[in-house]
C-alpha cells in the first residue's frame, strides 16, 4: 500500500488537504468577481483531492461543502456533485447542503433527484423560502402545475417581496391559463426587481395569452384587452430584450408577439432596429416577420403613391419612369423592406405588383438603352431578384419582356465571349426574371461576382442550384418506388420540391424524445421508451426542414430521414450540411414499401406526409410495423373543417379546368384575385403559400389529398391500437381555452371533446392535427 493509501485508510488525509486559507481565497475572488482568481484558488485546492475521496473525517464537512459551493459557481457542476454528495455522507441533515445539491442535481438534468434534495431541505427547515420557490421551478418544468403553484405560495407566505417567487407563481398561474392573477403577480416581481428580464419575460407571454384567449373567446367582437394585453406583451419582451439580449428565448417571444401586429410608418427607431436584429437572428423565423414590416411598407408614403399609379397603369412607360424608380427606390431603400425581399416570399399583392412591375420597366429601359444609367440602385434590384427567385417566378410575364430576356441573356453572353464587363445591372436584372445558373457559364459568373453586391444573389441563384445537382448523386436509394399515386407524388415534388425554406428557428434543445414527452404529457405512459435510445425515423422529410428542426430539438439523436423525392432530398441536404448538422442521414424510399426495411425505431415522426397516400392507413400500418413495442409516433394530418377554404379552391380548379402547370397555377391565381368578394379565397391573399409556385402546388394543386375529421383519426388510431398521447398545438390559447371548457379531461386527450371544441374554433388546426401516439409495448 502506498503511503497515500496507507493515510487514507488511517482516516488522516483529508484535513491537511483542504487548505482553508485557499478556501476563503476563492470565495472571497467570486465575492469580487475574480473568476480568475477563483478559478485559480480552485485548481490548487482540488489539486490535492483525489475523485475518489477516500475516507473524509467529520469535520471537513464544512470544507467539502465549502468546495462544492465554489464549484458550482464556478460552473464546474460535475465535480460540485461529487463534493456535495461526500459532505451530505458525513452529515446528512444539513438543510443548505440539500439545496446545493439540488441545485448541482438540476443543473446535470436530474430533476427528480434534486426534487428529492429539496424536499429533504425543507423537513430540515421548513422555512427556507428559496428551496420552496426552487421546488416550485422544478414542479414546474415538470409539468405539476398544482403543486408548483402550492410551492411558490409557501415561499412568499415566509418571504412577501420575494422576486423569484412572485415570477416563478406567476409563470405558473400562466400555464394554468389564470392570466390575470398571473400579470399581477409577474408586474409586483418588476416592480421589486426591475432588471429581472425574466420576468418580463413571462409577463409578455402571460399578456399574449391572455389576448389571445380573449381573443378567440370573443367571436366577432374583439374586445379591447385584446389589443391592451397584445401591446404591453410587446412592451414586456422588448424590455426584456434591453436588459438581455443574449437570450434567444427572448426572440422567439419577440417573434411571436410582434407579428400579429400592424405597424405604421415611421416606427420607433429602437422598434425598427429589433426588427431587423430578429430577421437575421437564428431563433427567429423571419416570415413570422412579415406582416409586421408589410404593414411597415403599405404606409410609406411613397408606396400609397405607387399603389395608386399601378391601380391607374400596369406597366410604367418612359415618361413616368423617373418619378416611378424614384418612389420604388425609397420604399426599398429601407433595409427592412429589402431584408424582407431577399429573405422569404412576401406575402401581399401589392408588394408582389411593386417588384413586377419595376423590373418590368428596367428591362423595357435596358431594351431601349442598355447603356442608360438604370432607374433604380443596384441593391434594390438585387433584392426584386432574390424575391422573385423565392416566389419561384410565380407573377408572369409578357411576350414582349420574354423576348427582352432573351436579348439580355444573349447581351451577357456576347459581351463575355468579347472580355467586356458584364455591367452587375444587367445581371441582377435577369435574376429578377431567370435563375442565374441558367446563364451561359454560370459558375464563372458567379466566380466573378464573388467580391462584388451581388453575391449573395448569385449564391443562392447559382450557388445553391449546382450544389444540389451535385448533391442528389449522394443520396441512397432505399426502395422502389412503384405505386401509381406515390409515382404522381414524387413527380410532383421533383418538379416543386416544397416547402422551399430559407431559414429555421433553433428552438430548444431536449435530452431526448421521452424526456420531451414527458414534459409535454405529464400524464402520459410512456414506461418503455429508452431515454438514451436515440434513433429517430423521419417518413416524408421533404425539403429537410423537418429533420432538421428535429436534428436541433433532438441534438442526440441519430436521425434516418426519407422521402420520394430526390429533388426534395438534396434540397434538404444542401441545408443540413449548410447548417453544420451531422446527425441526419438521408435517403429515397416510399413509405408504402418499408417493410423491406430490417430496422425497428423506437421513434418516428410522419407529418404532412400520410394524406397524400392513396391510402393513408396502409401507410400509417406500415410504420406502425417499424415501431418497437412501447414506441411512440409523431403524426400530421390535415383538417377537414380548418382547410375548408382549400376545398373551395380545388372546386375552382376543377370547375375552370386550371391545369396543375405554372401557366395554370398563375391563371388560379389571377382567379383569386379577381374574387376578393369571396370570403375562403380571399383567405389565400394572406397565405405565404399563395405567393410562391411550390406553395401553391402543394396547397392547392396537390395530385392527392386526403382530409380528416377527429372522429375519423380516433377510429383509425383504434384499428391501429394505437394510444393517443395529445396534441402539438400552435396556437397558445387553445390548451388553456380547452381546460377551462373540459375541466373532466385534465390530460387534454379526449378526441371527442377535441372535435366538439374544433367545431367552435376551426382554425385550431390550421396546422394540420400534430400529435403524438404510443404503439402497445405488447403486441398480439
Ligand atoms: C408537404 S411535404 C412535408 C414534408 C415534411 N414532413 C414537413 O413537414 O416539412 C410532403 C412530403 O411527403 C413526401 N411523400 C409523399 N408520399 C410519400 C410516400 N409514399 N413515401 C415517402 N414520402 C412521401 C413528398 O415527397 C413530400 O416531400
Amino acid at each position: 500500500m502506498g503511503e497515500r493509501k496507507r493515510r487514507l485508510a488511517a482516516g488522516q488525509g483529508l484535513r491537511h488537504r483542504f487548505d482553508r486559507a485557499l478556501i476563503a481565497t476563492a470565495l472571497r475572488a467570486l465575492e469580487a468577481g475574480d473568476r480568475a482568481g477563483a478559478e485559480n484558488a480552485f485548481e490548487r485546492l482540488v489539486a490535492a483531492v483525489p475523485d475518489d475521496l477516500g475516507t473524509a473525517a467529520a469535520d471537513d464537512f464544512d470544507a467539502l461543502h465549502a468546495c462544492g459551493v465554489i464549484a458550482l459557481q464556478l460552473g464546474r457542476t460535475a465535480r460540485a456533485e461529487a463534493l456535495l454528495v461526500k459532505a451530505n455522507a458525513l452529515r446528512d441533515r444539513d438543510a443548505a447542503l440539500h439545496c446545493h445539491l439540488a441545485i448541482a442535481y438540476r443543473r446535470l438534468g436530474k430533476a427528480d433527484a434534486a426534487i428529492g434534495e429539496l424536499e429533504k431541505a425543507l423537513a430540515l427547515d421548513p422555512a427556507l423560502a428559496a428551496a420552496h420557490s426552487n421546488l416550485g421551478n422544478l414542479l414546474l418544468e415538470r409539468g405539476d402545475h398544482e403543486a408548483a403553484l402550492h410551492s411558490f405560495e409557501r415561499a412568499l407566505v415566509i418571504r412577501q417581496d420575494y422576486p423569484e417567487a412572485l415570477n416563478g407563481l406567476g409563470d405558473a398561474q400562466r400555464t394554468a391559463g389564470h392570466y390575470e392573477r398571473a400579470c399581477t403577480n409577474l408586474e409586483r416581481a418588476i416592480a421589486l426587481d426591475p432588471v429581472f428580464h425574466e420576468a418580463w419575460y413571462n409577463l409578455s407571454r402571460a399578456r399574449a395569452q391572455w389576448a389571445a384567449a380573449l381573443g378567440g373567446a370573443s367571436g366577432a367582437e374583439v374586445p379591447p384587452q385584446v389589443s391592451e394585453n397584445a401591446e404591453r406583451a410587446l412592451e414586456s419582451i422588448l424590455s426584456a430584450l434591453q436588459i438581455n439580449a443574449d437570450n434567444a428565448a427572448y426572440w422567439t417571444q419577440f417573434e411571436s408577439c410582434v407579428g400579429d401586429f400592424d405597424l405604421r410608418h415611421p416606427i420607433d427607431p429602437r422598434l425598427h432596429s429589433r426588427l431587423l436584429e430578429a430577421l437575421e437572428h437564428p431563433a427567429v423565423d423571419p416570415s413570422a416577420l412579415a406582416r409586421p414590416i408589410v404593414s411597415v411598407v403599405m404606409t410609406h408614403p411613397d408606396m400609397q403613391a405607387i399603389e395608386r399609379s399601378l391601380v391607374a397603369n400596369e406597366t410604367i412607360d418612359e415618361v413616368a419612369l423617373p418619378e416611378f424608380a424614384r418612389r420604388a427606390s425609397s420604399v426599398l431603400g429601407d433595409a427592412l423592406a429589402r431584408r424582407l425581399l431577399e429573405g422569404i416570399v412576401v406575402p401581399n399583392a401589392l408588394i408582389q405588383s411593386l417588384c413586377a412591375v419595376t423590373r418590368g420597366a428596367l428591362l423595357a429601359q435596358w431594351a431601349r438603352d442598355p447603356a442608360a444609367d438604370p432607374a433604380v440602385p443596384l441593391d434594390c434590384v438585387a433584392a426584386i431578384a432574390q424575391q422573385a427567385f423565392n416566389t419561384e417566378y410565380v407573377n408572369g410575364e409578357s411576350a414582349a419582356e420574354s423576348e427582352w430576356v432573351a436579348r439580355l441573356a444573349r447581351s451577357i453572353a456576347e459581351a463575355r465571349a468579347d472580355s467586356r464587363a458584364v455591367p452587375l445591372h444587367w445581371c441582377a436584372l435577369y435574376g429578377c426574371y431567370r435563375t442565374l445558373h441558367q446563364l451561359d457559364a454560370a459558375e464563372e459568373i458567379a466566380s466573378e461576382v464573388e467580391s462584388t453586391p451581388l453575391h449573395a444573389l448569385a449564391e443562392r441563384q447559382i450557388g445553391e442550384p449546382l450544389e444540389e445537382r451535385r448533391l442528389r448523386s449522394a443520396i441512397p436509394q432505399l426502395t422502389q418506388v412503384s405505386d401509381v399515386v406515390s409515382e404522381a407524388v414524387k413527380d410532383q415534388y421533383e418538379a416543386n420540391p416544397y416547402p422551399r425554406w430559407l431559414r429555421i428557428r433553433s428552438g430548444e434543445a431536449q435530452r431526448s424524445v421521452a424526456a420531451f414527452l414527458r414534459s409535454r404529457f405529464p400524464g402520459a405512459d410512456i414506461r418503455g421508451l429508452d431515454d438514451a435510445s436515440g434513433r429517430i425515423l423521419i417518413a416524408g422529410c421533404g425539403t429537410g426542414r423537418h429533420p432538421i428542426s428535429t436534428a436541433l430539438r433532438f441534438p442526440d439523436a441519430r436521425i434516418l430521414a426519407l422521402d420520394l423525392s430526390k429533388a426534395s432530398l438534396a434540397y434538404a441536404l444542401r441545408k443540413t450540411r449548410a447548417l453544420g448538422i451531422g446527425n441526419v442521414e438521408y435517403a429515397q424510399a416510399d413509405i408504402l414499401e418499408l417493410d423491406s426495411l430490417a430496422e425497428r425505431f423506437p421513434v418516428i415522426e410522419c407529418t404532412g406526409v400520410l394524406h397524400h397516400l392513396k391510402d393513408p392507413i396502409a401507410g400509417w400500418r406500415t410504420l406502425g410495423s417499424l415501431l418497437v413495442p412501447g414506441g411512440v409516433m409523431r403524426v400530421g394530418l390535415y383538417s377537414d373543417i380548418a382547410r375548408r377554404h382549400v376545398v373551395r379552391a380545388r372546386e375552382v380548379v376543377a370547375a375552370e379546368g386550371f391545369p396543375p402547370t405554372p401557366d395554370g397555377i398563375r391563371a388560379f391565381r389571377r382567379f383569386v384575385l379577381a374574387h376578393d368578394g369571396d370570403p375562403l379565397l380571399a383567405r389565400f391573399a394572406r397565405s405565404e403559400d399563395f405567393y410562391s409556385m411550390s406553395g401553391l402546388r402543394d396547397l392547392v394543386f396537390n395530385v392527392q389529398e386526403h382530409r380528416f375529421a377527429l372522429p375519423q383519426v380516433a377510429a383509425m388510431l383504434s384499428e391501429l391500437r394505437f394510444e393517443f398521447l395529445g396534441f402539438e398545438l400552435s396556437d397558445p390559447a387553445a390548451a388553456p381555452a380547452y381546460r377551462a371548457r373540459f375541466p373532466g379531461d385534465p390530460a387534454l386527450t379526449s378526441l371527442d371533446n377535441w372535435h366538439a371544441f374544433e367545431d367552435s374554433r376551426p382554425d385550431t388546426f390550421a396546422r394540420m392535427y400534430q400529435f403524438w401516439v404510443r404503439k402497445p409495448r405488447r403486441t398480439g
